[in-house]
């Protein structure tokens, strides 16, 4: 890709969440002082793409002004993808959840997906696993987990279903967009707006991860309150590429996800193909390394919300459809204190992937690429020898939880398991076992 914007950020990206940013990859492609000038620079076309309504509020409107060598218009009519199977016992991919199996009450928790015996890019290797809401009702999320072992080769993509939170588990992914490139490795999150057409390479040959579609409003950065003006994700840490291009035709493939469905379509160029953007709707990639966690100094574990990287916003303040919520390693400072996460059952619905290490509630079982599905209200929380070990443990001196990235998409609604979830391979059916060993401890006669 041809890139020749000076480096604003680090290691070549924007820094900024949400800034009004301004980018181009030749000198003087951007127009000055209007959006869409008569004649644009280097005979470029002007093409505007709006992620929220027209008229929402200054603070949450996002849109980009993209001049490109082609409007995103030119390509061949679309047709159904002829590996997508909806009206089959197990479609990979669900965005209407009204249409999924019996939700059980049940804890559930899935070993991690194998890698695929055959060649397998970064969307045929998507899979859903649960969700909300639907996808043409803008409203809810799906939760997609990805194996793939090629590079996508003159293949591009875009979900007009939602905003893509990949979480990369193992494996890089070299995320070549229409506004500029992404490198991310595992620890490390990429969002890709609504609508933006990207292409995925593997650079270490495969690649595994978690992915959450949300339908809803746009992830933001959540108000600080009492914390103050600094901690959790700061915004100088989201990062956004410079603008990239490819001027390059051939026989090339678009491939587009609506209402669930993947579509193709003959396009007869590279669709990454914007010299120059500006605004303030744009990929972005996070180091979670970078994340300010913050805990207890004196007793009690704080509730999870604690650890909010991303948020989802619903129309009830305060409550959300959407949070992203990881358990990075810390230090585990409280005195007197069940230390692990306690137990609990919640009004949300959590879903829970591990990207390296051990969670802190459970040291068997819940394995990196694996997860973990407790529902509104399912009672869960640390297993029989969690708690053995932290009831008895020295809590006069901190201690570091090191090696250990977890984290939680967590929702306002139902979150509703798809049937390759209740009925694949992957899914523990033992994994109520672990609460099992949780003797009866009461003893009336001893305080
Ligand atoms: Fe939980």
């Amino acid at each position: 890709m041809h890139s020749a914007s000076p480096h604003s950020g680090p290691d070549g990206y924007q820094s900024g969440f949400a800034n009004e940013f301004a980018t181009e990859a030749l000198p003087g492609a951007l127009p000055v002082g209007r959006n869409s000038p008569q004649r644009a620079p280097y005979g470029l076309y002007a093409e505007q793409l709006s992620g929220t309504a027209f008229t929402a509020p200054r603070a949450h409107n996002r849109r980009s002004w993209l001049y490109r060598i082609r409007p995103a218009a030119v390509h061949q009519p679309f047709e159904r993808m002829a590996a997508e199977d909806p009206g089959g016992a197990s479609p990979r991919l669900v965005a209407n959840f009204a249409q999924v199996p019996p939700t059980p009450p049940n804890q559930l928790r899935w070993d991690p997906l194998p890698l695929p015996d055959a060649p397998t890019d970064f969307v045929e290797g998507l899979v859903t696993m649960a969700g909300n809401g639907s996808a043409a009702a803008m409203s809810g999320c799906a939760i997609h987990l990805y194996a793939a072992n090629r590079s996508m080769h003159d293949r591009f993509f875009y979900s007009a279903d939602g905003e893509l939170l990949i979480v990369p588990q193992a494996g890089r992914l070299a995320i070549a967009t229409e506004m500029g490139r992404i490198d991310v490795e595992p620890s490390e999150i990429a969002v890709i707006p609504r609508g933006v057409r990207f292409s995925v390479a593997l650079p270490d040959a495969s690649a595994r991860g978690y992915v959450c579609e949300n339908f809803g409003a746009l992830l933001r950065l959540p108000d600080l309150g009492p914390i103050g003006s600094n901690g959790l994700a700061n915004p100088r840490d989201f990062l956004t590429p410079h603008a990239a291009y490819e001027d390059r035709e051939g026989a090339f493939e678009l491939v587009a996800k609506l209402d669930g469905l993947l579509w193709r379509a003959d396009i007869g160029h590279s669709p990454l193909d914007v010299v120059a953007w500006h605004g303030n709707y744009a990929p972005y990639k996070y180091d979670l390394r970078r994340f300010n966690a913050i805990g207890s100094i004196s007793f009690d574990h704080p509730d999870p919300s604690i650890f909010l990287v991303l948020q989802s916003p619903s129309d009830t303040p305060g409550v959300d459809s959407l949070d992203f919520v990881i358990f990075p390693p810390r230090w585990l400072a409280g005195e007197d204190t069940f230390r692990p996460p306690w137990f609990h059952r919640n009004v949300a619905s959590e879903f829970m992937g591990l990207v390296h290490g051990v969670y802190d509630a459970k040291e068997e079982g819940f394995m990196p690429g694996g997860a973990s599905l407790h529902n509104c209200m399912a009672g869960h929380g640390p297993d029989a020898a969690t708690f053995e070990r932290a009831s008895t443990m020295d809590t006069s001196k901190p201690q570091k939880v090191a090696d250990t990235l977890a984290f939680m998409f967590e929702t306002r609604t139902l979150l509703r398991p798809t049937r390759f979830a209740l009925e694949g391979a992957q899914l523990q059916a033992r994994y109520f076992e672990c609460w099992q060993g949780l003797r009866k401890r009461f003893d009336a006669a001893r305080r």
